[in-house]
């Protein structure tokens, strides 16, 4: 037995949605990861359900049928909820600063919290696009304790170097620079010092969606 070429896990993510506003940077992920040819394991909580039905026309099944495999946020028995189940890691796509505060304290009560823990337990990487604003003395130290455990904060905050000509612009550049972190190249956003990539719907352009080489994640 060749014990140095199982799997990895590196086609593999995680993506959890969670209940701040910015829903489509989660629907935008999972495009892109589909486009990319990466399987995704999909985690909505039951207020990402309700954001779901404020800022966009699909459903919570359309959504789910964006990724690969989707979990009810009970559901603590989902394979996602194991540390042997190997993935590339996990995205929260927005994440609320309740479900940061479950992931920093470990509380691992939903399904949601539990994937962010094993992932941090396993020392994966993990990328919390945090959605709120001000933010308290609790938030911060949230995100130090998040960061202090190896996790990532990237909140999608926009970029105006690239003259975004619209929201869909804005939503694909916070997405993109989230998705740069486990080394998958969306090519849906400008880079500064690069020619410009050409406008295309990643969803419908798998063959141009890179994924770097799994060597290209640090974790
Ligand atoms: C329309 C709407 C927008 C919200 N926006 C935010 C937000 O930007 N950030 C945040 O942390 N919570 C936001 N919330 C509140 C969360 O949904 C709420 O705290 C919820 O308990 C989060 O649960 P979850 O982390 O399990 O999804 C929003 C709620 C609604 C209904």
């Amino acid at each position: 037995m060749n014990h140095t070429s199982y799997p990895r896990g590196a086609h593999r993510m995680v993506v959890g949605i969670s209940g701040a506003t910015g829903i489509a940077y989660g629907i935008r992920t999972l495009q892109v990861l589909r486009a990319a040819g990466i399987e995704t394991h999909l985690v909505m909580s039951r207020s990402a359900r309700l954001t779901l039905s404020y800022e966009s026309d699909l459903t919570t099944a359309q959504v789910q049928e964006l990724a690969d495999f989707h979990y009810s946020p009970e559901d603590v028995g989902a394979p996602i909820a194991s540390g042997s189940f190997r993935t590339r890691g996990m995205i929260v796509a927005p994440c609320s600063v309740k479900s940061l505060a479950q992931i920093a304290v470990g509380t691992c009560d939903t399904l949601l919290a539990r994937a962010a823990d094993v992932t941090l337990k396993e020392r994966n990487r993990l990328v919390l696009m945090v959605r709120e604003t001000p933010l308290t003395l609790t938030h911060l130290r949230n995100m130090t304790t998040v960061t202090e455990n190896g996790g990532i904060i990237a909140p999608p905050v926009p970029a105006f170097y690239t003259r975004p000509e619209g929201l869909e612009e804005v939503i694909d550049q916070s997405v993109g620079r989230a998705l740069d972190l486990f080394g998958i190249d969306s090519e849906t956003f400008p880079r500064w010092g690069e020619p410009a990539v050409p406008a295309q719907d990643a969803a419908s352009a798998p063959t141009t969606t890179r994924v770097l080489a799994q060597s290209a994640v640090h974790v």
